[in-house]
């Protein structure tokens, strides 16, 4: 049977050591990679890669072959974060249980660490190993697609400018599978690409909507944890959206409501996943693990 419990640690490892690996003091040395070494590797819960490694199995394809791929995600997420955390966006302090990027070092350089991560990350898709060049071009225009301004960016920028008013519950759907689902979507389909089924558009629509529903379940929880966590467990200040009167689920459905709209989510995800025909219970177990998360 499978347990998650034993999967998402192994390659939570399997990706640490990877990227430590590629972050390389050897190959990369300068105060500047000094930020991007620690913007990603102390600590994270290693969803993305996670999808990325998840995904691509359950269609056949090699780990060793999803190992660039999974690592890409999470270079831009990590360099999203640091962007994230900067005065002029969220102003936080705490991320991953340790000063933000721009408090332990400066700000100049953790904005360019940001963007010395996304460099980083399509450079290592130029690398994947036994992928044709058609799959590469395909994994590139994903992530940046999903990365850029239609995708994370976007809802990015919207998110800042809701701040302190008043939304619709149409426009925070918006924002939150921009800012947080499309990165999401991303990782899955990236495991998609590097598979032999990377021309099956009947497998991309259909996890694609297995995706956009985790992906706006991911969001709709982090809302949540923000008012219910705990700072040592979430890594980050608690009551830092309320601070900064952001738009969010429970701002607008309340705790209850928005506790609600978790586990509606999570329910049409698993309906998506009945209609695939391949062995789905990693997904399965991980859009549990999205909305009864406590970090
Ligand atoms: C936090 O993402 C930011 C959001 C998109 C909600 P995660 O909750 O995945 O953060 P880490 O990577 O585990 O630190
Ligand atoms: C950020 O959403 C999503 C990103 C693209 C980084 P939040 O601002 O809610 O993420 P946290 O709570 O700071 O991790
Ligand atoms: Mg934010
Ligand atoms: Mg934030
Ligand atoms: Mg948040």
């Amino acid at each position: 049977m499978y347990q998650l419990s034993h999967d998402l640690p192994q390659l939570q490892q399997r990706i640490n050591a990877f990227l430590a690996e590629q972050l390389n003091v050897d190959t990369l040395s300068s105060p500047l990679a000094e930020a991007m070494r620690y913007g990603v590797l102390l600590g994270g819960k290693r969803i993305r890669p996670f999808l990325v490694y998840a995904t691509g199995r359950m269609l056949g394809a090699d780990l060793n072959q999803l190992d660039y791929a999974a690592a890409s995600v999470e270079a831009i997420h990590a360099y999203s974060l640091i962007h994230d955390d900067l005065p002029a966006m969220d102003n936080d302090h705490l991320r991953r249980g340790q000063p933000t990027c721009h408090i332990a070092f400066d700000e100049a350089t953790a904005i360019l660490a940001g963007d010395a991560l996304q460099a980083f990350a399509f450079d290592l898709l130029t690398q994947a190993p036994d992928l044709l060049a058609e799959q590469k071009l395909a994994l590139v225009k994903t992530l940046s697609q999903a990365a850029g301004a239609k995708g994370m960016c976007l809802g990015q920028s919207l998110d800042l400018i809701a701040e302190q008013k008043h939304i619709s519950l149409l426009e925070l759907e918006q924002i939150h599978r921009n800012k947080t689902g499309a990165m999401l979507s991303a990782a899955i389909q990236l495991g998609r690409i590097c598979s032999s089924h990377f021309n099956n558009t009947a497998l991309e629509h259909q996890l694609q909507r297995y995706a956009e529903a985790i992906g706006l379940a991911f969001q709709v929880q982090d809302d949540i944890l923000d008012i219910e966590g705990e700072s040592e467990i979430i890594g980050k200040t608690v009551g830092s959206d309320l601070l900064a009167d952001k738009s969010t689920y429970p701002k607008l459905l309340g705790l209850a409501g928005a506790k609600q709209k978790a586990q509606e989510l999570y329910q049409t995800a698993i309906a998506e996943l009945d209609d695939i025909p391949f062995d789905t219970s990693a997904l399965r177990a991980i859009a549990e693990f999205v909305v009864n998360r406590k970090s």
